[in-house]
């Protein structure tokens, strides 16, 4: 029996957004109030997987610290740590890598997705991320990780990997880590498209909030959001077939903390030449304390890197004896 405990990572790689922010970071800060270890990661070795500016990386990297402390994680409550620093991830990935089969990541949609054509040109640690990303939650035993549709796959295969190293060395060494997905509420779409997700690696600036982005950018954001001609509904089976309308009402839900239906008691039957500035005053409301934090962690780089060499070695004080029993199980 595994004591309760929640991973999760993020990559740093440019702007963190709106969707991030709902989704993961706010999730996550409610999670560490829960009484359960929380381990919060930057997965700089993920990000690496299609090639990065260093400078880029370095500040991504404090960008999403800063992110989770603005937003009201406590370092104190939770352990917030960069992945490289803690090198048992690499070192299990490798076991991992020996574990996994070739079947089992030929069938990852996501790599399919993201080396599209160009397959030959991926780098290998592309197509071997899964194993990495089942190291970062396994390393910590961790029993529960909140993951976003598009990663449901990975932690599958994170589960598979537990499975045959559990069987394949005749031991219950490894737990099989639970998903806590996302609710529908905290999927933010694109603004452009109600049919991607908000992400920080779509090339339109216009398809997502970012958490710095200044009041008037998610003024102008929202105001040009696609939307359809019809007034608010004033029911949620009304946004059935209504993708961007569903986003912004959802948006509105998640950031107001009410539910769908609640919101559309209040807003049902306005226009959305009504609605947008509505929206666009709450973001604001909400986001511009967050960004204001950031701007000022950011202007201390140290006091940020102190705050993650202080988790990494918190994290490391957790990895490094798995890593040991592991290498034990498998006969080094
Ligand atoms: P991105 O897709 O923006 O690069 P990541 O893949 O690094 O983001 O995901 C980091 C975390 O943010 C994950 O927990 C993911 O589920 C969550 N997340 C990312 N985009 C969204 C979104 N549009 N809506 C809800 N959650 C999201
Ligand atoms: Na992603």
């Amino acid at each position: 029996v595994h004591t309760p405990r929640v991973f999760s990572g993020i990559q740093p790689s440019g702007n963190l957004t709106l969707g991030n922010y709902l989704g993961a970071i706010k999730r996550f800060v409610e999670m560490q109030n829960s009484g359960i270890e929380t381990l919060y990661c930057m997965v700089d070795l993920h990000a690496i997987t299609v090639w990065r500016k260093p400078e880029d990386l370095r500040r991504a990297t404090r960008e999403v610290a800063a992110g989770f402390i603005a937003s009201g994680l406590d370092p104190a409550k939770s352990i917030l740590f960069n992945q490289s620093q803690v090198p048992e991830h690499a070192q299990l990935a490798w076991i991992f890598n020996c574990v996994a089969r070739m079947g089992w990541l030929n069938r990852m949609t996501q790599f399919k997705d993201k080396a599209g054509k160009n397959r030959e040109n991926a780098s290998v640690g592309l197509f071997a991320y899964p194993n990495l990303m089942a190291a970062d939650i396994l390393i910590y035993h961790a029993t529960h990780v909140p993951v976003g549709e598009d990663q449901k796959q990975h932690l599958e295969l994170t589960r598979d990997i537990a499975t045959k190293f559990n069987n394949d060395f005749g031991v219950d060494f490894f737990p099989i880590t639970e998903p806590v997905i996302e609710g529908a509420a905290t999927r933010v779409m694109s603004l452009r498209d109600g049919s991607k997700k908000m992400s920080k690696s779509d090339p339109s600036d216009m398809s997502r909030i970012n958490m710095t982005d200044d009041a008037d950018a998610i003024a102008k954001k929202i105001r040009k959001a696609k939307t359809d001609p019809d007034a608010l509904p004033s029911e949620a089976a009304g946004l059935a077939d209504r993708p961007e309308a569903r986003n912004l009402v959802n948006i509105y839900a998640a950031l107001s903390e009410q539910s769908v239906d609640a919101v559309l008691a209040e807003v049902g039957g306005k226009a959305f030449s009504e609605f947008k500035p509505m929206l666009a005053d709450l973001a604001v409301a909400k986001l511009s304390p967050i960004a204001a934090e950031m701007a000022r962690l950011m202007e201390d780089t140290a006091e940020i890197d102190r705050i993650l060499g202080e988790g990494a070695t918190r994290a490391q004080a957790i990895a490094a004896p798995i890593l040991e029993q592991t290498y034990d199980i498998v006969g080094m």
